[in-house]
């Protein structure tokens, strides 16, 4: 009998990693949460039998003894789903330095740092693993308001390609999901105009659901995409295109 495969979803407390975490729950696996917040990683993994760690992902002590605990109690990890992110919008000539920092440390530094120690003390060794990472499609496009977001994503796409030059012949595939709007708190608290203004330049005329990447996320670990790597699979409605 197949042993169950160990994902570990970053910022899988809520929102879209909460979505992630179900559906690879419900595709058999056994998931571990990470968050900054212990008891809301412990909330959300409860329910799906799952492990919960807290952990700032732009720590790299605290990632380093993350990844040691999840290995020394699940044994290994099979998929890595790096979704934890923020955003600290405003225009260029108003973003302070620190703001943008904190975007790229979070958002990319993260990414860096959370798959750099899993990949060297599990799935190296394995020689075999899966890691998504999530950007956006303001990383492909831009958007104005978020020069510190849109590089930080853009940077996660430019970094999700080089991880799987690099890891492809350990075994190891490494694509991206690019969501365009999705419905979350984020969008929810968006006034009626500016929802509007967006739905504009949606072709599908609607958001997108945390759900809907989920799926995007459970094929590209899914031996259904075994032969991609280093691609972004881009969930927006048709807004991107080409
Ligand atoms: P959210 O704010 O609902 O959830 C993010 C989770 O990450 C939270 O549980 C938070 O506690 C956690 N987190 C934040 N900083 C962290 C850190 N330093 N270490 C560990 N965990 C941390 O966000 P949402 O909307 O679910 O977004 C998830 C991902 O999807 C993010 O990377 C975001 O940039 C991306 N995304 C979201 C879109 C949207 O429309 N909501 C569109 C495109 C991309």
């Amino acid at each position: 009998m197949d042993k169950k495969k160990i994902a570990v979803i970053t910022g899988g407390a809520q929102g879209i990693g909460l979505a992630i975490a179900k559906n690879l729950s419900d595709a058999g696996c056994r998931v571990v949460i990470v968050d900054l917040d212990k008891e809301a990683a412990q909330a959300a993994a409860t329910p799906l039998e799952g492990a919960a760690y807290a952990a700032d992902v732009s720590d790299e002590n605290s990632v380093e003894k993350t990844i040691d605990e999840i290995i020394e109690n699940e044994g290994r990890i099979d998929i890595l789903v790096n979704n934890a992110g923020i955003t600290k919008d405003s225009l260029l000539v108003r973003m302070s330095m620190e703001d943008f920092s904190k975007v790229i440390d979070i958002n990319l530094s993260g990414v860096f740092n959370f798959s750099r120690s899993a990949v060297k003390k599990s799935m190296m060794r394995n020689r075999t693993g899966n890691i998504v990472n999530i950007a956006s499609v303001v990383g492909l496009i831009g958007n104005p308001g978020q020069a510190n977001y849109s590089a930080s994503k853009a940077g996660v796409i430019a970094l999700t390609k080089t991880m799987a030059k690099e890891l492809a012949g350990r075994g190891i595939r490494v694509n991206a999901v690019a969501p365009g709007f999705i419905e979350t708190r984020m969008t929810d608290a968006l006034s009626d105009k500016v929802k509007e203004g967006f739905l504009k330049n949606i072709p599908m005329r609607r958001l997108g659901t945390p759900e809907e990447v989920a799926k995007a996320v459970g094929f590209l670990v899914s031996e259904d995409s075994s032969y991609i790597t280093g691609q972004v699979l881009v969930v927006d409605g048709g807004m991107v295109t080409g």
